[in-house]
């Protein structure tokens, strides 16, 4: 499915968000907090958003996606390796942190990629994960519901897949509760795991420190 949308994939993320994606992947970059120089994973890179960011802000990145197409249209210039959230080819402690956009309700075993998220980045080192997410708010909720449901899979059947853009909406559900999230990440050995609502909850932040000793 990826592989399908990669071509436009970067159009569509900017038109069915009105651009705040950028605004979104920004507070991402910025909620690592680490010194420049800091060797990053950008997990599930896609086109390389993140990695762009991240290389504004004076961190090193290398980029993993399981997806060839999504690889082939990133021009971000940073090393590039096809590599399932699994099984990340990456020693212990190889990482000061970690970034990932919107991906981790792709992921059929959650647990075990944050796991293996955890064991790739150095005790001390930083995450932040970028996701979709639903209002609470009655006003923005309907609002949501509309555009993301109805508008989002027409516009991209119109420009890209239809069948991608029609799974969109659907995936979040695949996406744990707030609490459920809090608890995966302190399992997989992260501490001082922080969920900020992005734009009244149309995006969701999550941050942590890895916790641990290397090897462990
Ligand atoms: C919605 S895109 C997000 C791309 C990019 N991170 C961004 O912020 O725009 C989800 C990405 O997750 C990747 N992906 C899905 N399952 C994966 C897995 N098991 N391992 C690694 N990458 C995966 C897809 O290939 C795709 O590039």
């Amino acid at each position: 499915m990826f592989d399908a949308i990669a071509p436009r994939y970067d159009l569509v993320n900017r038109l069915m968000t009105f651009g705040l994606d950028q605004w979104w992947r920004r507070s991402t970059i910025a909620a690592l907090a680490l010194p420049p120089g800091s060797l990053l994973l950008d997990l599930a890179c896609g086109t390389g958003d993140l990695s762009r960011l991240a290389l504004h802000s004076h961190y090193r990145v290398i980029g993993a996606d399981l997806s060839a197409g999504m690889l082939a249209a990133n021009r971000t210039g940073v090393p590039l390796l096809q590599a399932d959230c699994s099984q990340l080819p990456f020693p212990d402690s190889a990482f000061d942190g970690l970034v990932c956009g919107y991906a981790l309700r792709n992921f059929t075993d959650l647990a075990g990629a944050l796991a293996e998220t955890a064991r790739v980045i150095r005790p001390g080192g930083r995450i932040a994960l970028l996701e979709v997410d639903a209002p609470r708010a009655a006003f923005l909720r309907t609002g949501y519901d509309v555009w993301f449901k109805q508008v989002v899979p027409r516009l991209g059947a119109a420009l890209s897949d239809r069948e991608a853009y029609d799974y969109l909406p659907r995936s979040v559900a695949y996406l744990p509760p707030t609490p459920a999230l809090r608890q995966i990440l302190a399992d997989a050995g992260y501490s001082g795991v922080g969920i900020r609502p992005l734009a009244g909850g149309l995006s969701q932040l999550l941050f942590a420190t890895r916790i641990g000793i290397p090897g462990q």
